[in-house]
């Protein structure tokens, strides 16, 4: 069997090692992939965004099964020619990818199906935009409707800091294109947690609960990141609160994309706030998260090759549970200096071999220069630790971090602290993630 992922991330990096799991034999090629998945993947030098040059390798290799891992392709309509030539690929198609690419298109669509989510407004004109604040309530949120690395909302105090924000994305082009039109909502109050499904275009299958840490700095302070770490399982993840997702949140999203003709397919990945009146939607992404897929993939024992072949086929996911191994993992990520505001590259890496039990080390931000390996700028690494607890993953994981060296590395040492510190959370937000049920059935 010849498989193809496309990307070259630490998501990416755990998506070949699950499929490594699940066919010991297949040829896996990784289109452009990182040093670290050598050994496990061959990796072809096509970027992810050639998608003329990655049919064509896909069309030679006779490729079984093409896995999209980023947004950026997805929403480029990678999977549209993927299926015009005939090749199976697993990922949403360019009209699916808008649940991502257009968050004005993702609150409408939330709006009309009744899905929880922050109240909204959608602008193309400034001038309308800053009327509209000067009569809603402080905070609030201004964002980019376009895709920008994760970096395109900005949460404002007052309406002046609101103003700003808008003045910079419709008038002074902060996020180009993507800022041209921009989403103004209600700022949600709560936790977050990320919730990931299979979908076969009808169905959703929910993965393991996972949070993500986005800003920069211990405590939650500083600039907002792509993800500096993240742990699965995250409370709240019983089953009756997963199905209370399921049923308000990922069917209806998959019923109003299949009634407009255009069924979803692939990852959904739906981050949500949980607050006192229940989880609602802060966003969609038409893929994994990163770091997230680095923690919920090691912790899905079920086999994901054989449900992504039968979605690449468009067949039904009906009778697939997947089963979650027990225990628990933590990912702190190492990013290179001045990160997320600078780049810095070509610092040299020392990583020591780890128990493959206890350990992983997902590469991300890497490459090979002579027969050294590199920083490649960004978020370097990814360290995972795995343990029977959330306090020996996140030991293991934190431990790790300290052994692995290069200049300028810096990493948060807090990633878990909603569970690992919860005297840290105020009382009304520790009560919302406390149960390992449904809060508010
Ligand atoms: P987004 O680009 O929509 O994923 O937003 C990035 C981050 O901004 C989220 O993960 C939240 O931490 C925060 N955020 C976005 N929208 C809201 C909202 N309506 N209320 C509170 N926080 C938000
Ligand atoms: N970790 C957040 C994301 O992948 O969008």
């Amino acid at each position: 069997m010849n498989l193809l992922i496309i990307g070259s991330g630490g998501r990416e990096h755990a998506i070949a090692d699950c499929l490594r799991r699940d066919a010991p034999d297949a040829t896996i090629h990784a289109a452009p992939g990182n040093p670290g998945m050598r050994g496990t993947a061959e990796l072809v030098d096509i970027p992810a965004g050639d998608i003329h040059a990655l049919v064509e390798f896909s069309v030679e290799h006779r490729v079984d099964l093409t896995v999209v891992g980023p947004e950026t392709p997805l929403a480029a309509g990678i999977v549209d020619r993927f299926r015009e030539a005939g090749l199976p690929v697993f990922g949403p198609d360019r009209a699916g990818a808008r649940l991502e690419a257009s968050k004005a298109f993702a609150k409408r669509l939330m709006r009309e199906r009744g899905v929880p989510t922050a109240d909204h407004e959608t602008f193309d004109d400034p001038e309308a935009a800053l009327d509209y604040v000067s009569g809603h309530d402080e905070p609030l949120v201004v964002k980019a409707s376009g895709l920008a690395a994760g970096k395109g909302a900005i949460a404002c105090e007052s309406r002046a800091e609101a103003r700003t924000a808008i003045r910079e994305m419709m008038i002074g082009g902060r996020f180009g294109e993507a800022g041209a039109r921009v989403v103004i909502e209600e700022f949600m109050r709560g936790v977050e947690l990320s919730v990931f499904f299979v979908a076969d275009g009808e169905r959703a299958v929910p993965l393991l609960t996972s949070r993500d840490y986005k800003r920069v700095g211990d405590g939650d302070r500083g600039l907002n990141t792509g993800g500096m770490g993240a742990y699965a399982p995250a409370a709240p993840s019983g089953p009756a609160f997963i199905e209370r997702v399921r049923r308000t949140i990922a069917q209806p999203v998959l019923e109003a994309m299949s009634e407009a003709g255009a069924p979803y397919r692939g990852f959904l990945y739906a981050g949500l706030m949980l607050t006192e009146e229940g989880p609602r939607v802060v966003e969609f992404n038409c893929r994994m998260g990163d770091p997230e897929t680095q923690v919920v993939l090691p912790l899905t024992r079920s086999n994901l090759l054989e449900p992504m072949l039968r979605v690449a086929h468009d067949d039904s996911l009906r009778g697939w549970h997947p089963e979650a191994a027990t225990g628990a993992a933590l990912v702190t990520v190492m990013a290179s200096a001045g990160y997320p505001e600078g780049s810095d590259s070509g610092r040299p890496i020392k990583i020591p071999a780890f128990d493959p039990e206890k350990v992983k080390v997902f590469h991300a931000g890497t490459a090979i220069r002579g027969d050294r390996l590199v920083t490649a700028g960004g978020r370097v690494l990814g360290v995972a630790g795995f343990g029977t607890t959330l306090e020996e993953a996140a030991r293991r994981s934190r431990k790790a971090v300290e052994h692995i060296r290069f200049e300028g590395a810096h990493s948060r040492a807090d990633i878990g602290w909603h569970e690992l510190e919860p005297a840290r959370l105020p009382a009304g937000e520790r009560a919302l993630i406390a149960s390992p049920g449904d809060p508010r059935p």
